[in-house]
């Protein structure tokens, strides 16, 4: 059996399901290319007939991105199918995935249908997607519920209609580490055409056994694992790609290869969190920000005698840069080019210079601009085009003083002023905003995460503002978290809001 694992990355698909982590198409393109530049085999691109922007993305992708296979998602709907070949038009070498439900609580409950009903839809889209493309990927979502003699016989029907790869997806992260393991076992010796197939792995993580169970997956036999950048997805989120490169890198014993070069693994990480906004926790395997830092006076004593003593991995291999530059208010357009291009931020001309000029007021706040405050001020590009702008804010707030707040807001060129208190600082600057915007918002969550450490740290919020029963996601960044908070609530205000709104 070949050892090489084929790495399915699905970031942009899986991962961008979840709520808040939207990105729109000239970020997912900045991210598809550092994917390539990561060593991805295949890049899950959209699900098309979703939305005209999913659609619109796997155009795009198709466009910008070379070597790796784009993939776009369907149901085992003809029409879905149409819509994906179609968005993949441009793509060098494409990949339709495609299946349905196969578990009896899905065959029962979302379908109404019976076994074999659900093996001829199967075939049918198989057939119906190997019109369009050379390359189908099935899926047999629930696979990880599925009773493994059933599914055998999905996975051998829609092989002999000519599915090039197989997906087994524990969907719901249910299955233990040897039941996975196990099932793909029973799969490689109990269907008779596997050999011209590809098992591939899809784990969600519910139960914290994404990863391992991806894991016994290759050891039984798969050879392509579906993974995201930081482990994002619904839920609890998918099998990170960096944990499953790095177990197959430092277990060479098991033999199984992939073309990641991991030490792109750090700059991927971030520029995927900042884009998305979302925080990678700092335990994290790999690419959490403790994941090599030795506090205890024990463990400390033995690196320093020698790193091998509690370091299985060295952090240069996977792109975490220990002497990284740090940036100052000296340094030039072209080293701060550098270090975004090191990060996989690609800026020239114009919006170089905005982001140079906002780097320079930064750095006269902060004294040492390092990686994260540099993602942060490449992300904040993102909300130039919000109709609602914050024209200024004035907080008095202290000991023995009602914490008073005065905001003025730019709507769509027209100006608005109002001041309130609150209980605090923050309280007081979103009761003036209310005051202005008169809708019925209900903030249902605030996070304030410092980057790094020190008083002049840059602050990221995150919001989660509700409105007409629908909950809005808000992000903002900043020396001063009494604006970033107002930023924050400002962007997912801005979502819902579009022309005049008072
Ligand atoms: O989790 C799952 O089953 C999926 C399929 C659509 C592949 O994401
Ligand atoms: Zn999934």
């Amino acid at each position: 059996m070949d050892n090489k694992v084929y790495i399915f990355d699905t970031t942009l698909r899986d991962g961008e399901q979840v709520p808040g982590c939207q990105l729109n198409t000239v970020e997912k393109i900045q991210v598809a290319k550092q994917l390539e530049a990561l060593g991805v085999d295949i890049i899950e691109a959209g699900f098309p007939i979703s939305s005209p922007g999913d659609f619109n993305s796997v155009v795009e992708i198709s466009k910008a991105v070379t070597w790796p296979t784009i993939c776009a998602l369907t149901r085992a709907v003809e029409k879905d199918i149409d819509v994906a070949a179609e968005a993949l038009k441009y793509a060098k070498h494409k990949r339709i995935h495609t299946g349905i439900g196969t578990s009896d609580s899905h065959i029962k409950y979302k379908f109404n249908s019976t076994r074999e009903e659900i093996i001829e839809r199967a075939v049918k889209a198989v057939k119906y997607a190997r019109r369009y493309v050379d390359d189908v990927e099935f899926y047999a979502e629930d696979a990880g519920r599925t009773e493994n003699e059933y599914l055998a016989r999905v996975v051998e029907a829609v092989i002999a209609a000519g599915a090039t790869v197989v997906n087994i997806p524990d969907t719901t992260g249910y299955c233990l580490p040897s039941e996975f393991g196990a099932k793909i076992k029973y799969l490689c010796d109990n269907v008779q055409n596997i050999d011209k197939a590809i098992i591939s792995t899809h784990c969600h993580n519910d139960l914290g056994m994404a990863t391992a169970n991806t894991i016994s997956g290759l050891i039984n036999g798969a050879r392509q694992c579906e993974v995201t950048i930081n482990g994002i997805g619904e839920r609890a989120g998918n099998t990170s790609l960096e944990e499953v490169a790095m177990i197959l890198k430092c277990h060479s014993h098991l033999d199984l290869h992939t073309n990641i070069n991991t030490q792109k693994i750090y700059p991927t990480s971030r520029m995927v969190s900042s884009l998305m906004n979302m925080p990678v926790q700092p335990n994290k395997a790999v690419v959490g920000k403790n994941a090599f830092a030795h506090s205890s006076g024990i463990h400390q004593d033995g690196v320093l005698k020698n790193v091998q003593t509690y370091e299985i991995m060295d952090p240069q291999e996977v792109g975490l840069d220990v002497n990284s530059i740090v940036l100052t208010a000296r340094s030039g357009r072209a080293a701060l080019k550098h270090r975004l291009h090191v990060l996989g931020v690609e800026l020239e001309g114009e919006k170089l210079d905005k982001i140079y000029e906002q780097f320079l007021k930064l750095a006269d706040k902060k004294k040492e601009i390092n990686d994260d405050d540099l993602l942060v001020l490449a992300g904040a590009d993102t909300t130039m085009d919000h109709h609602i702008k914050l024209d200024f804010l004035q907080v008095t707030s202290g000991v023995g003083v009602r914490p008073v707040a005065s905001v003025g807001l730019d709507i769509a060129g027209e100006k608005f002023e109002a001041a309130a208190t609150g209980n605090g600082p923050v309280d007081a600057a979103i009761n003036a905003l209310k005051q202005i915007i008169k809708r019925h918002m209900i903030l249902k969550e605030f996070t304030i995460q410092s980057i790094n450490k020190g008083s002049d740290d840059v602050a990221k919020v995150h919001m989660q503002v509700e409105y007409e029963n629908h909950i809005y996601y808000g992000f903002g960044a900043g020396t001063d978290i009494v604006q970033a908070s107002v930023d924050a609530y400002l962007d997912a205000i801005n979502k819902f809001t579009k022309k005049a709104v008072l």
